[in-house]
């Protein structure tokens, strides 16, 4: 074949591997495609050829001589009608299943398997600038696909979330304007009930290939404008009040004092539930952004092996549950042990905090040469807590609602998950920084700590970083 530079160098083994090649060799099935059927015998001619068999416009018709069903319903569709009215650029049977690697739909190696169709195959086209300028497509149906829920699932290979072709139909594909469309507003809870059994008819409130933008979509684009602001005034805030901490340290030379630390600080039972919210935090941080970014190389513990099982949001919910667990068990403890209620007492705003945070930026800012005194937590540590409190009820509500997806889209309209998902991705950005910029410089970066405060490890402080809290002190226990 070599000297004539044809598409196929070797046709008979690349047919071979084809479903119909195998078909007609392993399974001694007649009707499948041979050679003969789809070029002809002495009507053999090359594919450029009107008259040719393959040639692009006769292939439906070269295939629908077998597959009779699928060439009427095709010939009804979008792709089918533009294909008939010569349209070059819509897809005839071989762009999406291939011309020497047909295979069915459940071969991983097939051209029209869930994780390689939407990128691939319908990607081709639908990203294809060329293609949805041409004919006023939006550009965008691959990009809001893979940023969505299922679309990221799919990408580390679960095939159980929808594709393309699970919504869209893949021969009787129509746009959503047309009531025979599996899109269409009317048809929505038949095609997601396929798979969302119990979902209501409120699913074509928000829509699902999401652009948010100040005309479209406008509830999540207002929700991502205010996160953005919020996260950059608080983290830049920290970044400043630490700053400045910081400098003042420098300036006075410091030098740290080693003094051993011999005051109780937290109990056991304190350390215990810290440490389950550090490893809790951790692991759902992890996985949560995995998700987020499914090609980021961090990401690669998740992408090996393809197991079609999602272990990675297997392992975010269990956390998840585990976390939620250690928050009831929190609130037990600050109401019903006489610890916990001191120590509720203790995380209470008085105006004292105020106070202490002028002092502290005067005192940081080289004005004034007295330290605050600060009582048992400072204005730092409560905000740092109350933060800790407020971002666990948030991502603890949302992640419930999308958790129980089935309930949620039963009774609430679907825009509903979309700005729970959008509110549990910034929330956990404005958590993560928060731990990086406040958290860690506090008990790490901080040169009164540096390398490490360790005093949820041994539960202990020195006695000169003890603070007093008067009823606290009398009954540290
Ligand atoms: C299911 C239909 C089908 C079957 C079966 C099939 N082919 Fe093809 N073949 C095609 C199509 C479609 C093309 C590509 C046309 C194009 O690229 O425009 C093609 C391309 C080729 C080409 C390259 C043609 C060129 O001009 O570059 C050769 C050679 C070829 N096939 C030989 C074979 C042989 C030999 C067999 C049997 C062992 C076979 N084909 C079986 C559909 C088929
Ligand atoms: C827009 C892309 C696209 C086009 C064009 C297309 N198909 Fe398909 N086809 C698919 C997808 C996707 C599936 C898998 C569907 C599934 O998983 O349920 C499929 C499945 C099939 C199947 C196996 C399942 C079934 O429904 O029996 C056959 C046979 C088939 N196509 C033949 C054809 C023929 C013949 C044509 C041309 C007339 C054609 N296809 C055109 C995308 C396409
Ligand atoms: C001579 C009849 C014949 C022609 C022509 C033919 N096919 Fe097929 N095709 C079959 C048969 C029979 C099977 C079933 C094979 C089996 O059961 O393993 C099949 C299977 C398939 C499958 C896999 C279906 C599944 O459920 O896994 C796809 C996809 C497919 N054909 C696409 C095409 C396309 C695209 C063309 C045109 C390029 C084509 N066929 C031309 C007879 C034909
Ligand atoms: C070979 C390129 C090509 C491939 C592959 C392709 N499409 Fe298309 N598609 C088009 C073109 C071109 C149109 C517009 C046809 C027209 O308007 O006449 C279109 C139209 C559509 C429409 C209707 C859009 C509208 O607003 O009218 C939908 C929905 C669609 N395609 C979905 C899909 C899906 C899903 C797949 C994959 C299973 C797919 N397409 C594969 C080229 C392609
Ligand atoms: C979960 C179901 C679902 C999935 C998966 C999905 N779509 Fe859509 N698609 C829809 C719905 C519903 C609409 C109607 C507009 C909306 O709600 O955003 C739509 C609209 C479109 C449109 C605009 C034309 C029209 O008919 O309104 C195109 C083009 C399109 N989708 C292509 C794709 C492509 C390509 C993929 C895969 C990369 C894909 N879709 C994945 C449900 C889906
Ligand atoms: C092919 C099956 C399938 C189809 C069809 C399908 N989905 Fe899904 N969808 C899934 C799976 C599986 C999940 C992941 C569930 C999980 O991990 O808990 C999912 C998740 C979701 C989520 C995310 C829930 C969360 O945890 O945030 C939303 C929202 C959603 N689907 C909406 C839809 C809508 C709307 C449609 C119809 C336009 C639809 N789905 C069609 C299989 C499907």
């Amino acid at each position: 074949m070599a000297p004539f530079d044809l598409l196929e160098k070797a046709p008979l083994k690349s047919y071979s591997e084809t479903v119909h090649g195998r078909a007609f060799t392993d399974k001694g099935l007649v009707s499948a495609a041979t050679c003969t059927d789809c070029h002809g015998s002495h009507d053999l001619h090359a594919p450029t050829n009107l008259e040719s068999k393959i040639y692009r416009n006769n292939i439906p018709k070269t295939c629908g001589k077998c597959h009779e069903n699928v060439l009427k319903t095709y010939e009804r569709s979008i792709h089918g009608k533009a294909a008939g009215a010569g349209k070059l650029e819509t897809p005839v049977c071989t762009d999406c299943h291939g011309e020497h690697t047909i295979r069915g739909a459940k071969d991983p190696e097939s051209s029209v398997y869930s994780t390689t169709l939407s990128v691939k195959t319908c990607g081709h086209c639908h990203a294809a600038e060329k293609i949805t300028t041409k004919y006023r497509l939006p550009s965008d149906s691959v990009k809001t696909y893979l940023e969505s829920y299922h679309g990221m699932a799919n990408q580390y290979g679960v095939t159980t979330v929808a594709n393309c072709a699970s919504c869209h139909g893949a021969h009787n594909i129509l746009p959503s304007s047309d009531p025979n469309s599996s899109v269409n507003e009317r048809n929505l809870s038949k095609t997601c009930g396929k798979c969302h059994p119990n979902a209501g008819d409120q699913l074509a409130k928000g829509s699902v290939h999401l652009a948010p933008s100040p005309t479209q979509d406008r509830i999540i684009y207002y929700i991502t404008a205010v996160y953005l602001t919020v996260i950059f005034l608080t983290i830049g805030g920290m970044l400043l009040h630490n700053g400045l901490d910081f400098l003042r340290k420098l300036r006075l030379h410091y030098l740290r004092k080693k003094t051993e630390a011999t005051e109780l600080r937290f109990t056991k039972v304190e350390r215990m539930q810290h440490s389950i919210l550090t490893l809790t935090f951790c692991v759902l941080a992890y996985t949560g952004f995995a998700l987020k970014w499914p090609n980021a190389w961090w990401a690669f513990p998740f992408t090996l092996g393809h197991f079609n099982f999602d272990w990675r949001g297997v392992v975010h919910r269990f956390a998840a549950a585990l976390f939620t667990l250690l928050a009831l068990y929190h609130i037990f403890f600050l109401l019903f042990t006489e610890r916990g209620r001191k120590q509720l007492k203790a995380f209470f705003f008085r105006k004292k905090d105020a106070k202490d945070f002028t002092q502290l930026m005067k005192y940081n800012l080289g004005k004034i040469k007295e330290k605050p005194k600060f009582q048992r937590y400072n204005y730092i540590e409560k905000m740092e807590y109350w933060a800790l409190v407020w971002g666990s009820v948030v991502m603890i509500a949302t992640g419930i609602l999308m958790t129980f997806e089935d309930f949620t889209m039963r009774y609430f309209p679907k825009w509903i998950l979309d700005v729970a998902l959008t509110i549990h991705f910034y929330e956990a950005v404005l958590a993560t920084l928060a731990i990086i910029v406040w958290h860690f410089y506090f008990t790490i970066f901080d040169p009164d700590h540096y390398p490490m405060n360790w005093s949820m490890k041994t539960g202990l402080i020195t006695k000169e970083e003890e603070r007093t809290d008067d009823d606290l002190k009398q009954n540290p226990s």
